[in-house]
């Protein structure tokens, strides 16, 4: 018999640990034609903000060895065109939806909770307090503990589903981060967004991305994402979901062991969009292989038997 791979976060549960992340598959619609989306443990969608956003000129992507940098600036549809053009598709979708929220003002993000609230298809946000290549808000947001706890009890006031608060990497003690949003009410946290980056065009002298910097994912983050998961797992009694870098099942096993309930995959859906059922059959083999009944025994078992 499979292991049991479900896994709960928040109100929610999910029947698989592995999750699509924002920003990496549209609204589920960019990548359904290549993999089959029923199969996938949750579905994030790119970041939606109340009024639509153009996001930053081009260039807003480039290759950096194991990885990328974007700073392709939150460009999305906005609340009203995504109620209307996105959620008929993601009814329809047999896997749990998630939203992702971004905002320049803290009220931003609770009118848009609030009007997304009443969306059946639905079932929890993830807040995005953490994007590096936007001027309002971003980063501004994820490095202030205030306005994390201040977003998250808004937010929180305004919908009893699952809210998630996707954490920074750019700061020095992102525990003290996972804890505000513990506090002010938050299901879960996310770990990590991206880390700012940049790379430069040596003959023209000028950067390759137009906003000049950008968000670094990919390989290349994986290990410091890795320690910030076991960083808010040592510190912080919330479930961790763990993004950054994971690319294969024994990433995402590294991921549950030191502590995360649950992972995205981002990049990796660019290069191999059937990634996720290839995590998901790995999870299996692993567990099996193991002896492992259930993915819950793994979760954080690395502080369990330490
Ligand atoms: C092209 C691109 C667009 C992204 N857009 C968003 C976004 O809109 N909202 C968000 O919260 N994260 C966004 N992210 C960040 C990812 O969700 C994820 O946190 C990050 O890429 C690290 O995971 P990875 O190394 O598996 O890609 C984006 C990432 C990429 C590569």
């Amino acid at each position: 018999m499979n292991a049991d791979l479900s896994v709960r976060i928040g109100k929610l549960r999910l029947k698989n640990p592995v999750i699509l992340a924002s920003g990496t598959v549209g609204y589920g619609n960019e990548i359904s034609e290549f993999t089959d989306l029923s199969k996938i443990g949750a579905i994030i969608t790119k970041s939606v903000s109340l009024n639509p956003r153009k996001g930053n000129p081009p260039q807003r992507i480039v290759e950096t060895p194991s990885g990328m940098l974007n700073a392709i600036g939150l460009a999305n549809v906005g609340v009203e065109e995504f109620i209307k053009s996105k959620i008929p598709f993601l009814t329809n979708l047999k896997s749990t939806i998630i939203c992702n929220i971004a905002a320049s003002t803290v009220e931003e993000y609770e009118e848009c909770v609030k009007i997304l609230d009443e969306q059946e298809a639905i079932k929890g946000f993830e807040i995005n307090v953490s994007c590096p290549n936007v001027k309002e808000g971003g980063l501004i947001f994820g490095n202030d503990i205030t306005a994390v706890a201040k977003i998250t009890e808004r937010v929180r006031a305004v919908t009893d589903k699952t809210i998630i608060i996707k954490l920074s990497p750019n700061v020095s003690s992102i525990y003290k981060f996972a804890s505000a949003a513990k506090d002010g009410g938050a299901d879960a946290v996310s770990a990590i967004n991206t880390l700012v980056g940049t790379s430069f065009d040596i003959y023209s002298r000028r950067p390759k991305l137009s906003n000049i910097t950008g968000g670094l994912s990919g390989p290349a983050i994986k290990p410091i994402a890795l320690a910030k998961v076991l960083e808010i797992s040592r510190n912080v009694d919330i479930p961790i979901i763990g993004i950054g870098g994971i690319m294969n099942w024994k990433d995402a096993v590294e991921f549950i062991i030191c502590g995360a309930s649950a992972i995205q995959i981002g990049t990796v859906n660019f290069i191999n969009p059937n990634a996720g059922i290839e995590i998901i059959e790995g999870l299996v083999s692993y567990c099996a292989k193991m002896n492992i009944l259930g993915i819950a025994e793994l979760i954080a078992s690395y502080q369990i038997s330490k």
